[in-house]
């Protein structure tokens, strides 16, 4: 009987997560505080607490923002977290030269980053002069328009199938009492917005060419006059959408209360905890039904130098957390973002995220603005749109001109 209960013992013991030898607290600050996003970072928490160290939560509500430059004001006054969030690409650019962030280049080779991450941009959006600063842990495209079934269905009209039938909608819509296109007040959403119609409307060598290559020529030109044209048709559709966070303005397509909404595809995540199913109860449209595409933007963990080989240990095995199969696939659907590995198996996603695999898998993609842009371009950007999309008076032709100034000054 001893023997078997120690086998048991032994056999119980084999089957728990391989616990760190130093039991860490590290705190992790991010801006995930919507109900999607909240449940996509408990899952990160989760694996980590199961190794034996703490994920102690430093959520920052109202969004990316307004979330970064508290992030950043804690690191050069030297009151560093143990790791955060940022988006994918340049937005550490700055902490990063002032030697703050960990090289982590020898976890990434003893781990075999280069060989698991997919696309290998994601990789080269961490890599600062041939070193690694960051793990990716998602692919988030911006590229999608969210449609309600159930408010067309109100408005008596088939559910749009690209971007020109969405505006051919909207009157029916506004008769039946409902919101065109949903749109909150944070201003990287009237930016996000204006994008997204820039590569559907313009191309995506467009916005490449013009945030890539600061094309300021092409930026004040015919192609992208048409495009301020669709961005003034937009602010008409949006006309009434009082709201502030980017999930209060899915949750009026989630509710039918709006016809759509453009929105990257964490807006996903805000669907599955309604219990709502993708085609029966909304209908995703990448690229807006133009020019299916995905941009592989995303987020990605950055962990500050401190002084301390415990901490240095536990952001070591976090950072490995992170980007590994079962992690990669628990956090994803929960996040509605697409993994940063090609060798895991997302049978459980949901028919919008198939698309976006299949896109990915198509190598129909764009790098995002965060890639592209710095800051502080990105900054100029959201004044710019936040202000067009409130401000009646301002002309396409206004925002056009003020839209060159940006790209000809950008660095
Ligand atoms: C983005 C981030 C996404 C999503 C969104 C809204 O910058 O990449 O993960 O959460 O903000 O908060």
């Amino acid at each position: 009987m001893y023997l078997k209960r120690i086998t048991t013992a032994l056999a119980m013991t084999a089957a728990l997560p391989v616990l760190s030898a130093q039991a860490t607290d590290l705190e992790v600050t991010h801006w995930w505080t919507s109900g999607g996003e909240a449940a996509a970072v408990a899952e990160f928490a989760k694996a980590f607490d199961a190794t034996g160290n703490k994920w102690v939560d430093g959520a920052i509500a109202g969004g990316g923002g307004t979330a970064r430059p508290i992030m950043v004001s804690r690191l050069i006054g030297g009151d560093p977290m143990g790791a955060f969030q940022f988006n994918t690409g340049r937005q550490a650019e700055e902490l990063i030269e002032a030697g703050l962030l960990r090289d982590l280049t020898d976890v990434a080779e003893a781990n075999g980053w280069k060989d698991i991450i997919y696309p290998s941009s994601l990789l080269d959006a961490c890599t600062v002069d041939g070193r690694i600063y960051c793990a990716p842990v998602n692919i988030h495209s911006w590229q999608w328009l969210w449609l309600s079934n159930g408010a067309f269905e109100k408005a008596g009209v088939p559910v749009p199938a690209n971007w020109d039938e969405f505006v051919a909608a909207a009157d029916a819509l506004r008769d039946a009492g409902l919101q065109p296109l949903a749109l909150g007040g944070q201003s990287w959403q009237s930016a996000g917005a204006f994008n997204v119609l820039m590569v559907a409307l313009a191309g995506p060598d467009a916005l490449v060419d013009i945030y890539g290559n600061k094309n300021a020529e092409l930026a004040g030109g015919e192609e992208m006059a048409r495009v301020f044209k669709a961005a003034a048709d937009a602010r008409s559709m949006a006309e009434g959408s009082s709201v502030q966070d980017w999930n209060q303005a899915t949750n009026m397509v989630v509710t039918d209360q709006a016809g759509g909404q453009i929105m990257g595809d964490w807006a996903q995540g805000e669907f599955a905890v309604a219990g709502k199913v993708a085609g029966k109860d909304y209908t995703c449209l990448p690229g807006l039904g133009v020019n299916e595409l995905i941009d592989t933007g995303g987020d990605a963990f950055y962990f500050p130098v401190i002084d301390d080989p415990e901490i240095k240990a536990a952001q070591d095995e976090l950072a490995n957390l992170m980007v590994s199969p079962e992690v990669q696939v628990s956090f994803n659907l929960k996040k509605g973002s697409l993994p940063i590995r090609g060798d895991i198996d997302l049978a459980a996603a949901n028919d919008c995220m198939k698309k976006g695999l299949e896109i990915l898998a198509a190598g129909n993609t764009l790098p995002s603005t965060t890639q592209l842009n710095t800051e502080d371009t990105n900054n100029q950007l959201n004044d710019l749109f936040v202000e067009f999309f409130n401000d009646n008076s301002i002309t396409p032709e206004d925002a056009q001109a003020r839209f060159v100034d940006i790209v000809s000054s950008a660095e």
